[in-house]
């Protein structure tokens, strides 16, 4: 047997004894904060460690120091792949990113699609709005909450009503989960030529309030902000013909706490093989802290092909000003995606440095610095992915 099997195999029989908990996370904190590795991955910087609560706070405090979140991804404990073999698969990962990005067929091009142009011209900021008012008007949508499955149950309810009366069959369903006892919101509408060909759209439902004493967790931001463009999205879409490609839309429970919603559906879909072609996660899009309809497309735990993607939808439809970032570990839901080997996308409202500050706490709500023309081009985002991609045969080149 492999000896860092061993190593994690040993450790993760003391892990219950010791409260620990297996994460990913940036190997220049670990070193830093001298945490010991138990197996890296060099090309995108990433390791894999055991970490105590103690570990974990100073972990939070460094990463903090670099304007970030938690900073670390906690592994959920049900992993399909072993510590080792998830290394292996964000590098060759890497390894294809980088191939694209040295390929001669890279920067894509796209024309412009009057049918496109004019379902952009009806997103709604009004619309995105009242979303983000309504949903953020629930004193919390935390997973851990004991009516964390209230705002759930209305947005079905709303996607219900939605669709009562489209000329196709759309499908709408909670899904339980082993890890939460919130439920994540599902919606299909299935491909007329190219059902098995997935197109993945994803917010997290749920928000949290990290500060001291708890309390309310509006996520007007994090991440009513993404759970709206994608109903907006859906509103529109429902308007134009049934697409060739099937179209799923989530809005993950438990993200806050680890990615649980999405890791779980993720591996799910792996294991059944489905064809997920790309996977576009939408997490806070209402600040526009770098500046206004600049936008912060992440790097890492997504895919050099859908970047790609992005600017030459970008350049024909967005016109939006794009920066690249990272986030350092997989701060969202596209990382469970993106480590079950689909493509993934992350366009972000800013940089990390100037992203919202008031997040994780009572005080992301909604206020004069958010802006809705900047979160509205998230929507059109996920439009362009849905009408053009939805009914194309391009994907992933490798
Ligand atoms: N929206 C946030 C984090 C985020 C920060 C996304 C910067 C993109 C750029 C997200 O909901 C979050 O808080 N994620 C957790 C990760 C997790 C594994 C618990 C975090 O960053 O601490
Ligand atoms: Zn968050």
């Amino acid at each position: 047997m492999n000896k860092l099997l061993v190593i994690g195999m040993v450790l993760f029989v003391s892990s219950a004894s010791w409260a620990a908990r297996p994460i990913l996370a940036e190997t220049s904190f670990l070193r830093a904060l001298k945490i010991p590795i138990i197996a890296e991955e060099p090309t995108s910087h990433v390791a894999y460690a055991y970490v105590t609560s103690e570990m974990e706070d100073r972990l939070i405090d460094n990463s903090h120091l670099f304007g970030k979140c938690a900073g670390f991804e906690v592994l959920p404990e049900l992993q399909v792949q072993s510590p080792e073999q998830l290394l292996t698969t964000l590098k060759s990962l890497q390894a294809k990113n980088e191939d694209y990005d040295r390929a001669p067929m890279r920067a894509l091009q796209m024309t412009a699609d009057p049918q496109i142009e004019s379902a952009l011209q009806q997103v709604s900021e009004q619309n995105l709005r009242a979303t983000v008012e309504w949903l953020s008007s629930y004193p919390t949508r935390a997973s851990r909450d004991a009516k964390a499955n209230d705002p759930v149950t209305a947005f079905k309810d709303r996607l219900q009503q939605m669709t009562a009366f489209t000329g196709y069959p759309v499908s709408i369903e909670l899904i339980d989960h082993r890890g939460t006892k919130q439920k994540s919101i599902h919606l299909t509408i299935s491909g007329k030529g190219r059902p098995n060909e997935i197109i993945v759209f994803g917010a997290h439902f749920d928000s949290i309030n990290n500060q001291w004493g708890g309390g309310n967790a509006p996520g007007a931001d994090d991440n009513a902000s993404g759970s709206a463009n994608l109903l907006e999205t859906l509103r529109i879409l429902l308007a134009q013909p049934q697409p060739q490609r099937t179209l799923e839309f989530f809005w993950y429970a438990g993200e806050e706490s680890g990615l649980i919603g999405s890791s779980e559906i993720a591996a799910q879909y792996k294991t059944q093989k489905k064809d997920v072609v790309a996977v576009l996660q939408l997490d806070m899009t209402l600040y526009p802290g770098t500046a206004p309809f600049t936008l912060g497309s992440m790097t890492d735990f997504t895919s050099a092909w859908m970047r790609d993607y992005l600017r030459a939808m970008n350049d024909t439809y967005i016109k939006a000003n794009i920066v690249e970032d990272k986030c350092g570990y997989g701060c969202s839901d596209h990382a469970s995606w993106y480590r079950n080997s689909y493509a993934t996308l992350m366009p972000f409202e800013a940089t990390m440095r100037t992203m919202n500050p008031n997040i994780h706490s009572s005080q992301d709500t909604l206020n004069q610095k958010l802006n809705f023309a900047h979160s509205a081009m998230f929507t059109k985002i996920a439009l362009v992915m849905a009408m053009d991609l939805g009914n194309s045969a391009a994907r992933q080149p490798y």
